[in-house]
């Protein structure tokens, strides 16, 4: 019987009583729905007649549930679009997952829970993603069948194969039946990888604020260009002693002395990257909260260069307002929409911005590399470029998985790769 296939080549957790309870509840409600004919207010039905299933490939009566994603924001929007990914693979509606509010590493117990909707449009997301990946609501959910579990594997033996083999099952008959599929286990960050970067651009793509934070950051943006349409620069500047210990870690690790830059090799190489910019022009330092408390990161940069960071735009208020998320939520928007964003190329948080940095610059038709036009430019400021300054910095679209944007690299370029 195919059910029990299902279960028991997959299941590591449900005892045999408890699949042969489960199999005769399938079986009798089976049974019930082969004899009786379909009811027209079947909740599914209904909602799959509304929406047209040939603009909506990815099935909408299926649904997949994820554990809570953690860690920071750049780390919880990967996850999420693993998330998606897994659910497309499956061909299932996401159902809404939580995000954390707060910055909590290892206890993840007190990480508080915040719905997706509460950061990130659900009807934007839903209708920008149409045919790729799709979220849901709970409430669609008519809970004819619990769900099936799907416990991840972990451990060095857990390997890339197994785990998509894993998924693959899933996507069999008689699993393939249950309403909804609720994996197990670890944050999906850990899960494996098994897509291009191109896929995950299309599901960040999707990704717009609510428009709460979204008009916070409109607002912050336009105390750094002083009310005006002007120009500005976006650092996102990596110096607070917590990131140094870890980045002279890494450093060693790696045998390379490319990924912690000073404050003063970083002042240097923007002043570098400004001298082909008009002046004066604002820039916008996105820092840790702990650099805030002496005015020291304001000093040291070159005339004609107005560095900005939230306390001295007053808008520090604004953002101790919001959750841990939410704020480095609106700091990513502001690198996003700059006229030139520089970063490092070591940090997920900087390596997602040039992602989507480079999808715009894609979109507004400006050519796969790098060519003398600014607009939009991004540069790594812990790579030396041949002129002396940062790097220049686009994000290889053709990769084959998310990897060196995850966990950062010093192997970057200026051309976008193969485009589709
Ligand atoms: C999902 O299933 C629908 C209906 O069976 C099919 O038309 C569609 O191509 C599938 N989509 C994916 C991504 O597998
Ligand atoms: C969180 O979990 C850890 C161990 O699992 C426990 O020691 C700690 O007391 C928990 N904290 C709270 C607030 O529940
Ligand atoms: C199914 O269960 C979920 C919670 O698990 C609930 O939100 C939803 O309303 C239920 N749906 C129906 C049709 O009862
Ligand atoms: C740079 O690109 C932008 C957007 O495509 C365009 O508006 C602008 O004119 C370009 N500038 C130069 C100097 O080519
Ligand atoms: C650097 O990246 C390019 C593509 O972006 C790749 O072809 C090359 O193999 C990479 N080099 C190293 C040393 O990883």
């Amino acid at each position: 019987m195919d059910f029990l296939n299902c279960m028991s080549t997959i299941s590591h957790k449900s005892s045999l009583v408890f699949k042969c309870c489960l199999l005769l509840l399938v079986l009798l409600a089976f049974r019930t729905l082969m004899l009786s004919p379909i009811p027209k207010n079947f909740p599914w039905i209904a909602s799959y007649h509304l929406s047209n299933p040939s603009h909506n490939p990815i099935r909408i009566n299926k649904f997949l549930e994820v554990p809570q994603i953690i860690w920071g924001l750049n780390n919880q929007k990967i996850a999420f679009a693993r998330a998606c990914l897994t659910a497309r693979l499956l061909n299932r509606t996401l159902l809404l997952p939580s995000l954390t509010a707060n910055l909590v590493y290892k206890e993840i117990n007190l990480s508080e829970p915040i719905p997706f909707n509460k950061v990130f449009n659900f009807e934007k997301f839903n209708s920008l993603c149409t045919g790729f990946v799709q979220l849901g609501h709970y409430s669609s959910l008519s809970n004819r069948t619990s769900p099936l579990e799907l416990q991840k594997g972990s451990g060095r033996k857990w390997t890339k194969e197994r785990d998509l083999s894993q998924l693959q099952q899933f996507k069999e008959g008689s699993c393939d039946k249950f309403e909804v599929i609720r994996i197990t286990g670890k944050n999906p960050f850990l899960w494996h990888d098994h897509w291009p970067v191109k896929d995950y651009a299309k599901v960040f793509r999707c990704l717009a604020l609510v428009d709460e934070i979204e008009e916070e950051a409109s607002k912050v943006i336009s105390k750094i260009q002083g009310g005006e349409n002007v120009p500005y620069i976006a650092v996102h500047m990596r110096i607070e002693i917590d990131w140094m210990i870890h980045c002279k870690k890494v450093e060693q690790r790696l045998h390379t002395s490319q990924i912690c830059s000073s404050k003063e090799e970083i002042t240097n190489r923007v002043a570098k990257i400004a001298s082909g910019l008009p002046r004066p022009i604002p820039v916008y330092l996105a820092i840790a909260d702990s650099l805030l408390k002496d005015g020291s990161i304001l000093s040291g940069w070159e005339e004609g260069l107005i560095p900005f960071e939230k306390k001295k735009l007053g808008v520090w208020d604004v953002y101790q307002k919001h959750p841990y998320i939410t704020q480095a939520a609106i700091d990513f928007e502001v690198c996003l929409r700059a006229d030139v964003f520089v970063g490092n190329s070591y940090s997920t948080f900087s390596s997602l911005v040039v992602l989507q940095r480079t999808e715009n610059w894609i979109e507004m038709g400006s050519g796969a590399s790098c060519g003398g036009n600014l607009s939009f430019a991004s540069y790594a400021y812990n790579i030396l470029g041949e002129d002396g300054g940062a790097q220049r910095w686009m994000t290889d679209m053709s990769a084959l998985s998310l990897e060196s944007i995850s966990y950062g690299t010093n192997n970057i370029s200026c051309e976008v790769g193969g485009m589709s």
